[in-house]
């Protein structure tokens, strides 16, 4: 997509965090941004913000993993703009502490799955059709995570939910290639967020904190390691840019990141140095997996 002026963007989980940015961006390049969130007043917030910069946005306090209030969001988008030229679905929740995937309740995989996994299929479903009989050119943004290209031992659901998410996206993008519809897929490494703290959103009941969770680091020590160390109340000092792939950063730099791979049609976008030997081994190893073909 070369012109993002005059476009309409939805986004989902721009309260805070990456979908901020993103939605900011967005902004700043001339659309119109629907800001999406479960957290009204953090939604209505971040839509007053683009206001206040000249730009049109709209608040919507919306669960992306309830079918219905998706629904519900595109006719409010659509009754306010008119159209959706792009669609980012960005909203998403974590476990912690880091568990073993036998440490996992099912109530865990199911709570991460609905908002990662069906948050994402929730937006493809409602606002494709519509986007397919819009013309020119679209693009949707699935946020996956760094965690769907490399192994994040403790971080089974998570894993799962974000490797869906993969799966839609590079399916959809050939299909949607042939529709004018651009595909990519995000995937963040580690951002000071409030994604941390994400478990606030559940009832207290359902929390780890309540339940006892027996974390992963009883079992394996791993020191270093900031994406199970990280704490959301740390004193900010993080770079925009990362030097390493585990690096935290601010989210700051993402929006950018996200408009730039929109004009050009990237499939992945990362927001950290590429885990270089983490991917080589994957596929290595997934290579070393085959036969050798049948010789005729
Ligand atoms: N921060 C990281 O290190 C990191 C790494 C990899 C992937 N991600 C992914 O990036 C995306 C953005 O996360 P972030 O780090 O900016 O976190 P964040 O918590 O700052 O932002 C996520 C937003 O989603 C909203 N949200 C949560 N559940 C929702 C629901 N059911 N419906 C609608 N909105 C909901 C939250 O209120 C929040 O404003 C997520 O999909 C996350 O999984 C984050």
């Amino acid at each position: 997509m070369k012109e993002i002026k005059g476009r309409t963007a939805v986004v989902t989980g721009a309260g805070g965090g990456m979908g901020r940015s993103i939605a900011l961006e967005l902004a700043a390049e001339g659309a119109n941004v629907a800001v999406v969130d479960i957290d009204k007043a953090a939604a209505e917030a971040v839509a007053a913000e683009i206001g206040a910069k000249g730009s049109r946005a709209t608040a919507h306090a919306v669960d992306v993993s309830d079918l219905d209030a998706v629904w519900g969001l595109a006719d409010e988008v659509y009754a306010e703009f008119g159209s959706v030229e792009i669609l980012v679905n960005n909203a998403g929740v974590t476990l912690r502490p880091f568990r073993a995937s036998w440490d996992t309740s099912y109530e865990d995989y199911e709570w991460v799955m609905k908002v990662n996994f069906w948050g994402v299929l929730n937006g493809h479903h409602v606002f494709v059709p519509r986007m397919r009989e819009t013309p020119g050119e679209k693009h949707i943004v699935n946020t996956s995570s760094m965690a769907s290209l490399i192994s994040v031992a403790g971080h089974s659901a998570y894993s799962a939910a974000k490797s869906a998410v993969d799966g839609l996206s590079h399916a959809a993008r050939g299909e949607l290639a042939t529709q004018g519809i651009g595909v990519s897929i995000l995937h963040p490494g580690p951002v000071r967020t409030r994604i941390v703290t994400s478990e606030r959103l559940r009832s207290e009941a359902e929390r780890s904190e309540a339940r006892g969770v027996k974390p992963w680091s009883d079992y394996v020590q791993q020191p270093g390691n900031p994406i199970v160390e990280g704490k959301a109340e740390e004193p900010v000092t993080d770079p925009d840019v990362a030097a390493t792939p585990l690096e935290y950063i601010t989210p700051n730099a993402t929006g950018r990141l996200v408009v730039d791979a929109i004009k050009a049609n990237k499939p992945h976008i990362l927001t950290h140095p590429a885990p270089v030997a983490e991917l080589q081994a994957r596929f290595d190893a997934v290579l070393a997996g085959a036969p050798q073909p049948r010789q005729d």
